[in-house]
């Protein structure tokens, strides 16, 4: 695995403990043959020294808009020319404020304006600094600009403190900065939404109606549309797997009306939405506000009433460019029904499951799946990963 070398790399560097923790980085990004040229803003010189910097990366660190001997200007603009990706590890709350607000009074701050290449920030601070309301929204604007956030760790701080803020390993950083050099990047620029996992319908406060589905499909989506490229949110029902790219934002939900109302919002901002939950076709029509004891009801009685039809919803208020793909799990009359649907949920594609096929389906790790398209063609394949088929079906999105 390298896919660094002799990529041009800037790191910035802020004002911050986990600042040490940018040398072994620096190490890396150089032992795998890239070409780094660290920024570094005036508070991060008292963490760490240019000279060690410089070093190791066989180049003077940049600090100042001018060299103090030479009078030599440093430009920010050929800096961020130069940059097939610029990484700001550790970014402090101050520099993250700085850069979504444009305040450009340092070199860091003026070369992340003027970067045309993917900026990547890697936070690091005490757990009250990252929670604060100021903070997320700050890390939310910079979602927005197309910054990928390497969200931090919980674990042990520098205050001693324990929660999230501890920056990223710097191995794990690495392998983000790998595996964006690594894929092919046809869905840049694009913003997909996937539905993943199953949903909870709650009966009581402990009990709910659910469904098998593990979100494995749904995650698997989100992973090969943002390794290339994409800006991609899961709105997810209640699973145990965790999005690995942190290009991917996830919305959690619990029900089917919940996951509509997230979906709603974000459908109309997408180019692609995969509907990929196996949202429950029913919630129970009261839910009891104290836990159901068998002490007291001998025989309770659940009445069912309709879910809303998420992918039928957005069929509805879908727009000129915009691609809507569904999936389809059946036991029998597999294309009659996968047509059916397609035709009904207005979708452009969708993606049929049998649950005849061994290793295909919910839990496992592989499936095997049949793709039909709106103009009735169809496309099968042979039992596969999850991610081999999540592959197949961004190929047959973009061949529409
Ligand atoms: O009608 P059926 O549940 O078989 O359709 C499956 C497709 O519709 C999947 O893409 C699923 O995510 C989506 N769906 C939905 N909302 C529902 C039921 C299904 O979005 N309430």
């Amino acid at each position: 695995m390298n896919n660094l070398k002799g990529k041009h790399i800037v790191l910035g560097i802020c004002g911050g403990i986990a600042a040490y923790k940018s040398v072994s980085l620096l190490r890396l990004l150089v032992k795998a043959g890239a070409e780094v040229q660290v920024v570094i803003t005036p508070a991060g010189k008292e963490f760490i020294t240019p000279v060690t910097l410089s070093a190791l990366s066989q180049k003077p660190v940049v600090s100042e808009f001018f060299t103090a001997n030479t009078g030599q200007w440093n430009s920010h603009v050929d800096l961020g020319l130069w940059a097939d990706c610029m990484v700001i590890a550790p970014a402090t709350a101050s520099t993250i404020g700085k850069m979504a607000h444009g305040i450009a009074d340092n070199m860091l701050v003026t070369t992340y304006l003027s970067a045309k290449s993917q900026v990547f920030v890697a936070p690091a601070m005490d757990l009250d600094m990252m929670a604060h309301p100021s903070t997320t929204a700050n890390l939310e604007l910079l979602r927005n600009y197309g910054n990928i956030i390497i969200e931090p760790e919980s674990g042990e701080l520098a205050s001693g403190l324990v929660g999230k803020g501890r920056m990223e390993e710097p191995e794990k950083i690495f392998e983000v900065l790998d595996r964006f050099f690594s894929s092919k990047r046809d869905l840049e620029g694009k913003k997909v939404l996937i539905t993943a996992g199953p949903t909870h319908e709650k009966i009581d406060p402990v009990r709910f109606i659910g469904n098998h589905s593990s979100g494995k499909m749904g995650y698997a989506l989100a992973e090969e549309c943002a390794a290339r490229g994409a800006e991609v949110t899961i709105v997810s029902g209640p699973v145990s797997v965790k999005a690995a790219n942190p290009a991917i934002r996830v919305v959690p939900v619990e029900s089917a009306r919940e996951m509509l109302a997230a979906c709603e919002e974000v459908f109309p901002h997408v180019d692609i939405a995969i509907m990929c939950a196996a949202v429950a076709d029913y919630a129970p029509r009261d839910v009891y506000d104290h836990k159901i004891k068998r002490e007291h009801i001998d025989a309770p009685v659940i009445h069912l009433v309709k879910n809303p039809d998420i992918a039928a919803t957005l069929g509805k208020s879908k727009r000129e460019g915009q691609l809507l793909i569904g999936f389809a799990l059946e036991t029998d009359n597999e294309f009659g029904n996968a047509e059916e649907k397609l035709a009904r949920k207005n979708l452009d594609m969708i993606v049929l499951n049998s649950m005849r096929d061994k290793g295909a389906c919910f839990g496992t790790d592989t499936n095997k799946v049949s793709i039909i398209r709106a103009d009735g063609t169809t496309l099968d394949f042979g039992l596969k990963s999850k991610r081999e088929v999540a592959a197949d079906i961004i190929d047959a999105v973009l061949s529409l």
